[in-house]
C-alpha cells in the first residue's frame, strides 16, 4: 500500500502481497512502537471527534477497539506491512469499515514519525536517569577519597600525582555534559509531527496543537514536509548516546588498567571468572562497557549514513532508521548502570596508590613550579629539573633527590639551590601529598579545591534530577489527560 491510496483491506494487498512482502514489512521490529502507535491513534481519534470530523459514537467504537487491541498485544496483530496498518486492520476487524475513519487526515508518514518520537522520549529519559545515578556514585566515592593520592598519567606514563577524588570528578564533569546533551536532544525529539499527513498537509480542519498536547509534546514540527521527513532527531539521539558510551569506555578502560596494576579491586558482582583458570578475576563488565561504545558509534554512523542524501519528502529507507536507536539507547543505559555499580563498589587500594603516586619522578613539575615561584624563569627551572631527572630514581630519599636538584641548579645557573628556594621546600615539593595540596587552582586536585567542586557537582546533579522529574511529570500528566479524554467516548 502507498499512502497515495485511500486504502482498504482489499487494495492493501494489491502491491504488497508478493515475494517482497516480508522484506517490506517492519511489523516485527515495530513491537517497539506498538504502545506509541496506540497512544497516537487515541489522540488523533479524540481530536477528530472534537473537531466533528468523526462522529463521537464512531470515535467511541474506535477507541474501545483500540483498548481491545492493546489487551491482545502486539503478537496478536493481524499480518501487515507495519504496526500502523496492522492496528488499523485489527480495529476494522472488530468494528467494521467505520474503523477506517481513524486514518482520516493523517498518513503513516506523520504517524510513524510521531510514534518514534513518542517512544524515543522515554528511552532518552531512561538514559538521562542512568547518567545521573552514575554521577551520584562518582561524587559519593570521590567524597571519600579527597586525600587519597594516586598517580596521574599522560601518554600512559606517570605524569603528576593527583587524588582519586579529582580523578573521579573528571568523569563526573564529562558525564554531566552527556546528561546535558541528552536533555538537549530530548527537547528537539519532544515535538509533534502529527497532522503533517503524507507531507503536504490535509484539507480537514484538524488541530495539531491538540494532538501534541494529548501526547505530551512540547509543540509541533510545523512545516508539514519537514515534519514527515525529518529524522535529524534520530541522529541527535544516536550521537548523544554514542558520545556518552565513548565517555564510559574511557572510564572502563582506566579501571581495567588500574585493576591490572593492583590499584583497584572490582567487587565480585562486577567481575567474572574463567572456566579453566581457577585463580582468575576478570573485569568483564568493564570490558563489555568499553565494547558498547563500538556498537553505539556504529549505530550513530549507520543512522547518519542512512539519512545522507535522502530527497524530500518521505522515502521508505526511513523505515530502517529507528529500530536500532531504541536498541542502542537500551544498551547504553545498561552500560551506564553497570558502570555506576562498578564505581560504587570498587575498592581503591590506598597503599598501592600512595606507593605509585611518586614513581617516575612525578613530582618534577611541582619542583620546577617551586623554583619559578622563587623568581626564576620557568624555562630555566624546567631545564634544571629535567637535568636532575636524569639521575633521580624512585629509591632516592627526599633529601637525596633535593641534593640532585641542587647539583643541577649549580650546573645550569652557577648558583646554589638555596639562592632560589629553601631545601626544605624542595623536599616537601617532592612529596606526592604535598605536591597535590599545592595545586589548589580552581578545579585542581588540592583537597580544598576538590571540596568546592564536590559541592558544585552535587548542585548540578540535583538540578538535572529536577529537570528529569519535570519532564517525566509532564509526560505522565499528558497520559492522564489522554486517558480522561478517551474515557469520555468509550
Ligand atoms: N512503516 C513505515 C516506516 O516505518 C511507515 C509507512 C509509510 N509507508 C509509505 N509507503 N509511505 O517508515
Amino acid at each position: 500500500m502507498t499512502d497515495d491510496d485511500p486504502g482498504t483491506a482489499v487494495r492493501r494487498d494489491r502491491f504488497s502481497g508478493g515475494p517482497a512482502r516480508e522484506f517490506l514489512s517492519s511489523l516485527a521490529a515495530d513491537a517497539a512502537i506498538f504502545e506509541a502507535d496506540l497512544a497516537v491513534d487515541r489522540a488523533h481519534t479524540v481530536m477528530l471527534a472534537e473537531r466533528g470530523i468523526v462522529d463521537s459514537a464512531v470515535a467511541g467504537e474506535i477507541l474501545g477497539a483500540l483498548d481491545d487491541v492493546e489487551a491482545a498485544g502486539h503478537d496478536a496483530l493481524p499480518d501487515g506491512e507495519d504496526v500502523h496498518e496492522a492496528i488499523e486492520t485489527a480495529v476494522i476487524d472488530r468494528i467494521g469499515p467505520d474503523g477506517g475513519r481513524m486514518h482520516t487526515a493523517r498518513s503513516r508518514n506523520d504517524e510513524v514519525a510521531t510514534c518514534i518520537r513518542y517512544r524515543l522520549r522515554e528511552d532518552l529519559l531512561a538514559v538521562v536517569e542512568a547518567t545521573i545515578a552514575l554521577r551520584e556514585a562518582l561524587v559519593e566515592v570521590a567524597s571519600e577519597h579527597t586525600e587519597t593520592v594516586m598517580p596521574g598519567y599522560t601518554h600512559l606514563q606517570p605524569a603528576q600525582p593527583t587524588t582519586v577524588a579529582h580523578y573521579l570528578l573528571s568523569y563526573e564533569g564529562g558525564i554531566a555534559r552527556d546528561t546535558e546533551r541528552l536533555l538537549d536532544a530530548y527537547d528537539r525529539v519532544n515535538r509533534s509531527p502529527l497532522g503533517a499527513a503524507a507531507f503536504a498537509g490535509t484539507p480537514f480542519d484538524i488541530d495539531r496543537d491538540r494532538t501534541a498536547e494529548l501526547l505530551g509534546f512540547d509543540g509541533t514540527v510545523r512545516n508539514s514536509t519537514d515534519a514527515a521527513s525529518a529524522r535529524d532527531f534520530l541522529a541527535e539521539g544516536s550521537t548523544a548516546c554514542a558520545t556518552l558510551a565513548t565517555t564510559l569506555s574511557g572510564l572502563a578502560e582506566d579501571l581495567i588498567l588500574f585493576s591490572n596494576k593492583g590499584f583497584v579491586e572490582l567487587s565480585d558482582e562486577y567481575a567474572s571468572t574463567s572456566s579453566i583458570m581457577p585463580q582468575k578475576k576478570n573485569p568483564d563488565t568493564l570490558e563489555l562497557t568499553r565494547g558498547v561504545a563500538g556498537d553505539a558509534i556504529g549505530e550513530a554512523t549507520g543512522t547518519l549514513s542512512l539519512l545522507k542524501g535522502l530527497p524530500r519528502a518521505y522515502n521508505r529507507d526511513l523505515q530502517r532508521a529507528h529500530a536500532s536507536v531504541f536498541e542502542i539507547a537500551d544498551d547504553v543505559r545498561e552500560a551506564t548502570e553497570v558502570a555506576a555499580g562498578a564505581v560504587a563498589t570498587v575498592d581503591w587500594d590506598e597503599a598501592a596508590l600512595a606507593d605509585a603516586a611518586g614513581e617516575g619522578f612525578s613530582t618534577a613539575t611541582g619542583v620546577a613550579d617551586l623554583l619559578a615561584m622563587g623568581g626564576m624563569p620557568f624555562r630555566t627551572a624546567h631545564e634544571i629539573v629535567a637535568s636532575a631527572a636524569e639521575t633521580v630514581s624512585d629509591d632516592d630519599s627526599p633529601a637525596a633527590a633535593a641534593a640532585k636538584v641542587d647539583e643541577a641548579t649549580r650546573k645550569v645557573t652557577g648558583e646554589s639551590l638555596s639562592a632560589h628556594v629553601s631545601r626544605e621546600d624542595v623536599e616537601s615539593a617532592l612529596d606526592p601529598a604535598a605536591s597535590v595540596a599545592s595545586r589548589d587552582s580552581a578545579g585542581g586536585p588540592a583537597p580544598d579545591a576538590v571540596d568546592d567542586e564536590l559541592a558544585n557537582a552535587t548542585v548540578r546533579i540535583e538540578d538535572d534530577d529536577a529537570v528529569l522529574a519535570d519532564e517525566r511529570e509532564s509526560l505522565a500528566a499528558a497520559a492522564e489527560l489522554l486517558d480522561a479524554e478517551v474515557a469520555e467516548y468509550v
